[in-house]
């Protein structure tokens, strides 16, 4: 063969034993870029890692729980790497050797160690998990947790607080450092109930209470999700917690607890009058005295411009996307269940938008 020809072929055969490492070595390096740089909408970056970041005494349960199966998964990879390294290089034929090295069959003090070594680590990673569980899904011992009903509807999710007399929807408030009783309900099909830092993921299914019990120590704001697939709309199912000290909380459900803002005059009040008299009222609430809006079958509106957005997080909360909005919600949240009014005149979804956006 040629000598040409003969060191082509060495270096095709090398490349293809390389192949697969510089794929995967690809990846590892482009990972994180692909990850991390998924577009996302600038007012809704999405929650943190969850494990490196808890805020609440049961995400700290889970996070330990988490770094302690890490940490022990990690001693056993080495372990073993290390045994399996350590007997390849020890107990192989070397060239020139007369004899093969010596074989070992059978050793019951080894046999016993590499038994009992598992068994306790599992027993240990048992032991903790069940602990963890328990605590996790048992409120304080005398305490009275704040009952919150987290309903999962197609697509949003609507809060109810029975004792306080609230409900709203996309937005949960809630005191920080007071024990807290959600009951995870589903309006229509199972959804999934998830603020990665504050509390552990939990279905939501149709006609059954799921509980989570939490405590949250860090006032702050934190993404939430739906974390099951339920339709067209599931990515746009998003909510945040607002964890508040306990004055600015009850500022909160007071203000909540009030009537609608009444527009004074001008466009929000065109808004008001047509949308008290158009289909809008047979979906939504609006409370107020004489309100003729009493549905239940999409978002509660009655303080919707205090809320963070429009649509469970696919709309800004402003004039220009309520009008958008307005005109054709799909175009901001594809399979949204609200029909678009795109007969309306731009005035009367200006008007409209306006009196949404009054309603703080
Ligand atoms: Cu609800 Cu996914």
């Amino acid at each position: 063969m040629p000598t040409v020809v003969h060191t082509g072929l060495r270096i095709l055969k090398k490349k293809r034993v390389l192949a697969l490492p510089a794929f995967l070595g690809g990846v590892v390096a482009l990972w994180p870029a692909v990850a991390f740089a998924l577009p996302r909408p600038s007012w809704n970056p999405g929650p943190p890692w969850a494990p490196l970041d808890p805020k609440s005494g049961e995400m700290h349960m889970i996070s330990n729980l988490f770094w302690i199966m890490l940490i022990l998964s990690a001693i056993i990879f080495i372990g073993v790497v290390g045994a399996l390294l350590y007997i390849i290089t020890h107990n192989s034929a070397r060239p020139g050797d007369d004899e093969p090295p010596p074989q070992l069959y059978g050793s019951r003090p080894i046999e016993i160690t590499w038994t009992a070594i598992p068994f306790i680590i599992l027993v240990v990673a048992f032991g903790i998990t069940v602990k963890y569980i328990h605590d996790i899904n048992t409120p304080p011992a005398g305490s009275h947790p704040l009952d919150i009903v987290a309903k999962g509807h197609q697509w949003y999710w609507e809060f109810e607080y029975p004792t306080l007399n609230i409900t709203t929807d996309d937005e949960v408030h809630v005191p920080a450092n007071v024990p807290l009783h959600f009951h995870v309900e589903s309006a229509d099909v199972v959804h999934s109930f998830w603020v990665p830092q504050l509390q552990r993921q939990i279905d939501a299914n149709p006609g059954q209470d799921n509980a989570v019990f939490a405590e949250m120590d860090t006032p702050g704001i934190y993404g939430g999700m739906c974390y099951e697939y339920c339709g067209d709309a599931h990515a746009w199912m998003k909510f945040r917690m607002v964890v508040q000290p306990k004055g600015a909380f009850n500022a909160w459900a007071a203000h909540m607890r009030s009537s609608a803002n009444k527009p004074k005059g001008g466009l929000a009040l065109a808004g008001e009058k047509l949308f008290m008299a158009s289909t809008c009222v047979e979906c939504h609430t609006i409370d107020m005295p004489g309100s003729k809006a009493s549905g239940t079958a999409a978002p509660n509106l009655t303080h919707l411009a205090s809320r963070w957005t429009i649509g469970a997080g696919a709309a800004r909360m402003n004039m220009a996307d309520a009008m958008g909005w307005i005109h054709q919600p799909s175009h901001f949240k594809p399979g949204v269940l609200m029909p678009g009014y795109p007969l309306l005149s731009h005035h009367q979804i200006k008007s409209l938008a306006a009196y949404l956006m009054s309603l703080k």
